[in-house]
């Protein structure tokens, strides 16, 4: 890890997670703004989500560091690429929540818009220089909201008010969760869930009290669907298990929760369909001993991965006399 590196991590995290979590808000919410200010805002928030995920599968800090140079030198249609990989390989691993998060991820199946992808690569850049990578593994992003935060951030600029989406603050949840915490075995259900900022709370006093919330399980519901997909990465950054299940629609009815679980369940059997798929192209690729070809991807990042260190300079002579005579004889000075 170079210098630079370690001092600008030192430098860019702030110790309380809910203000690095402004902190990158605000810097996310103007390079956006400032670069395209398009009303698409699922756009950038999902490029922090994405970033996210990556800091909470990677619990070595160090190859955080080197990934986040490597991806702040990737150009835009790199950036872009990068988007459409990190949300396929989410997919992969969590197809239950993918009905929910598509909402994030449509856009990079998409043909690319240069002035999108420039400002998608602005607010990558803007949150890998605000550390977000500076907080690893599952506890790093895991008692904090900070997809919240972004939402609360970038719906400020346009009409946040008309739905009331104005969500609960952390010492709040907290002081909630602590009030009624929920034992292991129990159904959670909130149908106006937000980004899941109250279930947070509750899953935090939960391990408080030594208690594990993934032996919960967790419904989740909001009527807004960019809300309900932050809640479904949400679950998987609070690491709240396996038996959780987002909804998008009228929490006054119960219809959501038929619907949340029916479509959880095809997205769970077509990623299944493609595993197999997927398994036997790789099965017969290795019997005819095919090169797995270069992806536009992979070579985007072999461009923006940093050279090796040059080698260090020679050392310096032992004595500091400058023997001039001796180089003129050599006719080494001109
Ligand atoms: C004040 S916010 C609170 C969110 C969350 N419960 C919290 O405490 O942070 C209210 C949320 O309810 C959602 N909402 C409003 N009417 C709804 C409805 N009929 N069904 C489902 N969600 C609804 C809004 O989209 C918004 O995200």
């Amino acid at each position: 890890m170079t210098t630079t590196t370690v001092a600008r991590r030192a430098n860019a995290v702030p110790t309380d997670p809910r203000q690095h979590a402004r902190d990158i808000a605000e810097a996310v919410d103007y390079a956006w703004h400032s670069r395209y200010g398009g009303s698409r805002i699922e756009v950038p928030m999902s490029v922090v989500a994405a970033l996210a995920l990556v800091a909470r599968e990677t619990e070595d800090p160090d190859r955080l560091a080197a990934l986040a140079e490597m991806f702040e030198r990737l150009d835009h249609e790199g950036f872009g690429l990068l988007m459409q990989r990190l949300w396929c390989e989410f997919a992969a691993i969590r197809p239950d929540l993918n009905p929910r998060t598509k909402h994030l991820w449509s856009w990079t199946d998409e043909d690319q818009d240069e002035t999108v992808l420039r400002a998608v690569q602005a607010v990558g850049q803007a949150a890998l220089r605000k550390g977000l990578f500076g907080r690893c593994g599952p506890d790093g992003w895991g008692e904090t909201d900070l997809l919240g935060m972004l939402l609360q951030t970038m719906k400020s600029h346009s009409g946040k008010k008309g739905i009331g989406q104005f969500l609960t603050p952390e010492s709040v949840t907290l002081l909630l969760g602590g009030m009624n915490t929920p034992d292991e075995g129990a159904r959670i259900l909130e149908p106006c869930a937000g980004t899941g900022a109250m279930l947070l709370g509750a899953a935090q006093a939960m391990r408080e009290k030594g208690l594990d919330p993934t032996a919960c399980e967790w419904w989740a519901n909001d009527l807004d669907p960019l809300a309900a997909a932050l809640c479904a990465v949400n679950f998987h950054l609070w690491g709240l298990g396996l038996r959780v299940v987002v909804g998008c629609g009228d929490g006054l009815l119960d219809q959501w929760m038929h619907e949340a679980l029916e479509h959880r369940q095809i997205a769970i059997d077509e990623i299944q369909r493609a595993w197999r798929m997927a398994r036997q192209i790789a099965a017969v690729r290795h019997v005819l001993d095919l090169p797995t070809p270069e992806s536009a991807l992979d070579r985007h990042l072999r461009k923006a991965k940093p050279k090796a260190a040059p080698p260090p300079p020679p050392a310096p002579p032992a004595s500091s006399t400058f023997d001039a005579e001796a180089v003129f004889r050599q006719r080494r000075l001109f």
